[in-house]
């Protein structure tokens, strides 16, 4: 949630930070906005908008010139997106500008207290009281600016990423964190500040991440000296090496980042196998699961915690857990696991899902569990987020970065990884026979393939698009594996159509969701071979009795289905408990071409963000 750009060195810091918001806008985008300093002045353009929108009113506005520069993208938590929320904020001198990403909880309390010594607000957010509470701390200790940000932050309590600028101190930025990211690009006589390192890849490739609870103050002529909050002790950084390049940021001519990211699927998946299977010796190599072999296996329960998305990969890898490794397994909303006295125990094995690494429900259900003694292993895609360095142990899912708001490559490449984890927890508890391993590897390796011929399906899907885009409501049936891909096909069009959809295990529709079937709902049923391919010939037989009409997934060559079907969508046949891995496929460009047609922001949907840094 919001994204923030700093700017300090030689160059003009305005075109810097205006790509670096562009690359952000995925972490939030109702309003946008930059701080500029040219040597005398600092100037501050913002509006209620994208980042498109700034960009026009800034160039009319104001100058572009300065060699110091912070800007913002947001997502409104406190306060209704418009242009005086937006930020940057001022102190009440002038003197001082912040952008924040994240929660100051306590903020009436410290607003209520600072208005008894005369600072006025002009904004509703928690972010203006911050920056005047630092400057409140500076005027009565005299002290220099990070000395009063550090002893104003030991106030607050929430969750921030932060970078202030003192136009009296023209030659540093100060930057802290606290359960948001935030990375420092370091090059020669210049430093970069961001909420991840897509702004500064092609100016450096060493980057610092903050850890929680440090601040840095950077300074253009002497570098970057980072410390705790807390204590003040000073802190070595260490300077990473990014493996990041701008290829895999940019779109590389597909129209929407969504659709690269589809596309992208089967070397996603290749990625995810780099390294760790080897097929036809039988090798499942993770360093994460290795050396915790013992731990994991006897475990007496998995918890799975995650959101969204990754809540339903783990829903799918619930299934996969219990028939390989018949290990019990649970899946729970990080939110409500976090909220409602769960019962955790040493003998616990938690695995924690996040494309992002940064989502604060599934990090706070992390803090819990660790508490309370589990084990917590962490599947992320971004790697070095906070959830992969608060767990135990983890395995990344090198999906490559994924832009596009509504998730993709992150669901497939987890349950890919997720496959992996369970079949060497079987083989090692011997719950797999090895006939039954190696056919599941040898399959796994050409599971690719087969998702570059699922997207083979595009024209035919487009053209079923064209036909239900108008449709109010949307049911999405499954069985079995395929039932938490139901589920997230609803997800995909609900987020970037505006349709209302649902997902409900196949069999569950004639308890309730079979009154709403008529001739205006579509209902798309995952009905692919085995499993129980049978019974969801019946339930399509339901629906059909009852006017509605049947959009369905099925096998390669199927022709049950497609009798009764009004639209079949062929997947090559695989596995029953791989199927997932292929019935998304046509379920995300479902959702994608209806959006597009009907015209909306397929990459940054109304009121979502990328990453949700807060409860
Ligand atoms: O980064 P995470 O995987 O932790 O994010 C979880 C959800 O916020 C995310 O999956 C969200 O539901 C997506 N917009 C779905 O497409």
């Amino acid at each position: 949630m919001c994204g923030i750009v700093g700017y300090i060195g030689h160059r003009d810091a305005y075109p810097v930070v205006l790509k670096g918001l562009q690359r952000l806008e995925y972490r939030g985008y109702d309003s946008a906005g930059i701080a500029l300093y040219d040597g005398e002045e600092l100037k501050l353009c913002k509006t209620k908008g994208k980042v498109a929108d700034l960009k026009e009113k800034l160039e009319s506005s104001i100058s572009t010139k300065g060699n110091v520069g912070l800007g913002h993208t947001r997502w409104a938590t406190h306060g209704v997106p418009n242009d005086v929320n937006s930020h940057p904020h001022y102190s009440n001198s002038g003197n001082l500008v912040i952008i924040h990403n994240g929660i100051i909880e306590n903020y009436d309390a410290l607003k209520k207290e600072l208005k008894t010594r005369g600072f006025t607000f002009e904004s509703d957010t928690d972010t203006e009281v911050l920056v005047n509470l630092i400057e409140d701390v500076s005027n009565k200790e005299g002290v220099k600016l990070g000395k009063a940000v550090q002893i104003a932050l030991n106030q607050t309590v929430g969750a921030y990423a932060i970078a202030v600028f003192d136009k009296r101190k023209p030659n540093e930025i100060v930057v802290a964190r606290l359960g948001s990211p935030l990375a420092i690009g370091v090059g020669e006589d210049e430093f970069f500040i961001a909420s991840d390192a897509s702004p500064f890849i092609e100016y450096t490739s060493n980057a610092i991440y903050l850890e929680d609870g440090e601040m840095a103050v950077v300074r253009r002529d002497k570098g970057i000296k980072v410390r705790k909050i807390k204590d003040d002790s000073l802190v070595d950084p260490y300077v990473q090496e990014l493996q990041l390049n701008l290829e895999q940021i940019e779109k590389g001519g597909y129209e929407h980042f969504m659709l690269k990211e589809i596309y992208e699927q089967p070397s996603a998946i290749s990625d995810t196998f780099r390294g760790r299977m080897l097929a036809d010796k039988g090798i499942i190599r993770m360093a994460g699961v290795d050396d915790n072999i013992e731990r994991i296996s006897n475990a007496k329960r998995i918890l799975i915690v995650a959101c969204g998305t990754s809540w339903h990969a783990g829903l799918v890898a619930e299934y996969i857990f219990e028939d390989l490794a018949r290990i019990p397994v649970e899946v729970e909303y990080a939110s409500e696991f976090r909220y409602r006295n769960p019962i955790i125990s040493e003998n616990d094995v938690v695995i924690a899902i996040s494309q992002s690494g940064e989502t604060a429900d599934t990090m706070a259900a992390i803090k819990l569990a660790k508490e309370k003694g589990a084990f917590v292993f962490g599947v992320c895609n971004v790697v070095g987020s906070s959830i992969s360095r608060e767990t135990h142990a983890g395995a990344y899912t090198h999906a490559g970065p994924e832009i596009g708001v509504a998730s993709t490559k992150a669901f497939t490449t987890q349950i890919t990884v997720l496959t992996l984890m369970a079949l060497k927890l079987a083989k090692h508890k011997g719950t797999i026979s090895h006939p039954d391993f190696m056919l599941l590897l040898q399959e796994m390796e050409r599971i690719p393939g087969k998702v570059k011929l699922a997207l083979g399906s595009n024209e035919n899907i487009k053209f079923i698009a064209d036909i239900y885009k108008d449709a109010r409501n949307c049911l999405y049936l499954g069985r079995g594996f395929n039932f938490p891909v139901a589920l997230e096909g609803a997800l995909k069009l609900k987020e970037i159509s505006y349709i209302h959809a649902e997902g409900y295990p196949a069999a569950e529709m004639k308890h309730g969701p079979i009154a709403l079937i008529d001739e205006q709902m579509p209902v798309v049923v995952i009905a692919t071979k085995k499993g129980h391919y049978e019974k969801v010939v019946s339930n399509i037989q339901e629906i059909k009795s009852r006017s509605g009409k049947i959009i369905a997934i099925v096998t390669e060559g199927d022709t049950e289905v497609r009798d009764l079907a009004d639209h079949v969508i062929e997947v090559p046949e695989t596995m029953e408990l791989l199927t997932p891995l292929l019935t998304t496929i046509p379920l995300q460009l479902l959702s994608y071409h209806i959006a597009v047609m009907l015209g909306k922001n397929v990459d940054q949907p109304r009121n979502l963000a990328k990453s949700v840094t807060v409860e």
